[in-house]
């Protein structure tokens, strides 16, 4: 996988040379570029952004850096596409497949171009099941923003199934609306995702968090791919995690749960399932709504009614 950052403080992403990235980037799993946005002005300030059209506080990035850059790491020439809609939401279905209509656009098509259109980040918050998971374009632009989708563990597997990936960090008050629209329309997958209901200063931690979630889904990153599969949020289970102790057994006065000791591994999975369901239910009921009751066994359905639960319906809900 090649992933292209582009920032006003590449610098920032030094970070990503330690720990198990770090390593994954030595074994040649991935390649990670972290470039300077100002490379791509003219001017003697190097300046990036400019006062918002309309008014207002704050300062937006201009489009044609960004498109003199995201150009050269697309392999796109530069094009006017007076047909955009600059307001039309990045998830709507397109006017019209301009990708469709302009075969010539990319240097090769084939490689950023999604024609069918066939991901849409909207589904990504309510849609259960892996259904399309590993459907994502070869090259896929991203942008962070806090005023888009939530970023979720289903993205994260999507997008762990690209090969290349460019992150475009936005500063200030972001970039012009204009620009992911414009890739769009040029046959380029295009997302914007936020990381969470918070304001941070720039996108750079939000692409570092999103990396992380991604990369560390390539085969070959983990030693124990099976901690994959049982963390919390993956698959359609999406529950938060059963609590963990390691020994000793006793420590400060405390011990751990009997049950945990008693060698009954079927005891124990019910134990450490039930507490999955309790704790979802409490902490995060947003995740238990999305639970599809015809999955869930017998004694899952019994410990949701138990909790206060219906769970006749298609999913649960609380009574
Ligand atoms: Cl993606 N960017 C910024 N600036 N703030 C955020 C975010 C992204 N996600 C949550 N807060």
């Amino acid at each position: 996988m090649l992933i292209d950052i582009v920032s006003v403080f590449p610098e920032y992403f030094s970070v990503l040379d330690l720990s198990l990235l770090g390593k994954a980037q030595s074994k040649g799993l991935v390649e990670v570029r972290a470039h300077n946005l100002r490379d791509w002005t003219h001017d003697v300030h190097h300046s990036v952004d400019d006062t918002p059209v309309g008014g207002g506080a704050g300062m937006v990035m201009k489009p044609a850096v960004w498109a003199e850059c995201l150009d050269e790491l697309l392999g796109l020439e530069p094009q006017d596409m007076p047909q955009v809609d600059p307001t039309a939401e990045l998830w709507d279905e397109p006017v019209q497949d301009s990708a469709a209509e302009n075969p010539g656009d990319a240097a090769n098509p084939g490689d950023v171009a999604n024609p069918d259109n066939t991901v849409d980040s909207a589904d990504t918050a309510d849609s259960a099941g892996t259904a399309g998971i590993t459907d994502v374009a070869d090259t896929v632009l991203i942008f962070p923003n806090p005023s888009a989708p939530l970023f979720t563990q289903r993205d994260a597997t999507q997008l762990s199934h690209a090969r290349h990936l460019v992150f475009g960090c936005g500063r200030y008050e972001g970039y012009d609306a204009r620009v992911p629209r414009y890739y769009k329309a040029r046959g380029v997958d295009v997302r914007e995702y936020s990381i969470g209901d918070y304001v941070l200063n720039g996108g750079e931690v939000a692409v570092s968090v999103m990396l992380e979630a991604i990369t560390r889904l390539l085969p070959g990153f983990m030693g124990n791919p099976e901690s994959i599969v049982e963390e919390s949020y993956t698959g359609s289970n999406a529950l938060l995690e059963h609590l963990q102790y390691t020994r000793p057994t006793t420590w400060r006065g405390i011990t751990v749960p009997d049950v945990l000791t008693s060698g009954d591994h079927g005891k124990v999975d019910r134990y450490r399932r039930d507490q999955a369901l309790a704790r979802t239910a409490d902490i995060r009921p947003d995740l238990i709504e999305k639970l599809d009751c015809v999955a869930l066994s017998k004694a899952d359905r019994k410990t949701l009614i138990a909790l206060g639960w219906e769970v006749s319906g298609r999913n649960p809900r609380k009574l």
